[in-house]
């Protein structure tokens, strides 16, 4: 999707000087979501610990597959950046919540960040249109139905622990079904 080995390597060769292909505006605003992505990646890590600790272990896995998505999200802007000859810029990640109160808590606060990072997708998607890069808004189309996918993931997740009140046997089979969930790398590596 974002293009492969070859790409990149042409790029490192047609964007000696400075040839960059999208706007300086595009790149910060690209970079930004770098940080979103791997801080989502941090939230979620946060919580696969927080479950691990508490024994919910299939829960800890949802949450760790969760956490490797998150990383592809961040490394899909990083090769796409690096394929159109601009600069990444890693900035500092914020400090995740370490303490949540229950699974609903979690998945709820899930749910509200998911709506934050498709705000800001919208917004990337507004912005390349406006800069009429149409290279970004064919990249950020992956990302506007991803956005979609993860919010149905949440709310039927929570419409679950809704049904079972949060304890007991349903809690049990909850966990059991999250814990099914694998992880499945979906960008090329070199
Ligand atoms: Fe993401
Ligand atoms: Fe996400």
């Amino acid at each position: 999707m974002t293009g492969g080995s070859a790409t990149r390597r042409s790029n490192q060769v047609t964007c000696q000087g400075d040839k960059k292909m999208i706007s300086k505006i595009m790149e910060k605003a690209l970079n930004e979501q770098i940080n979103k992505e791997m801080y989502s990646a941090y939230l979620y890590l946060s919580m696969s610990a927080h479950t691990t600790h508490i024994g919910l272990d299939g829960f800890a896995n949802w949450f760790m597959v969760q956490y490797k998505e998150e990383m592809e999200h961040a490394m899909r802007i990083y090769n796409y950046l690096n394929d159109q000859g601009s600069k990444v810029h890693l900035k500092k990640i914020d400090e995740p919540p370490t303490t949540f109160k229950d699974p609903m808590d979690m998945f709820k606060k899930t749910l509200e960040h998911e709506q934050f990072i498709t705000k800001s997708i919208n917004d990337l998607m507004d912005l390349a249109v406006k800069e009429k890069d149409h290279a970004t808004q064919i990249f950020l189309q992956w990302f506007v139905t991803e956005q979609i996918e993860e919010e149905a993931n949440d709310n039927e997740i929570i419409g679950k622990l809704e049904l079972i009140g949060g304890k007991g046997d349903g809690m049990f089979m909850i966990d059991k079904e999250l814990g099914q969930r694998t992880f499945v790398s979906e960008i090329p590596t070199e």
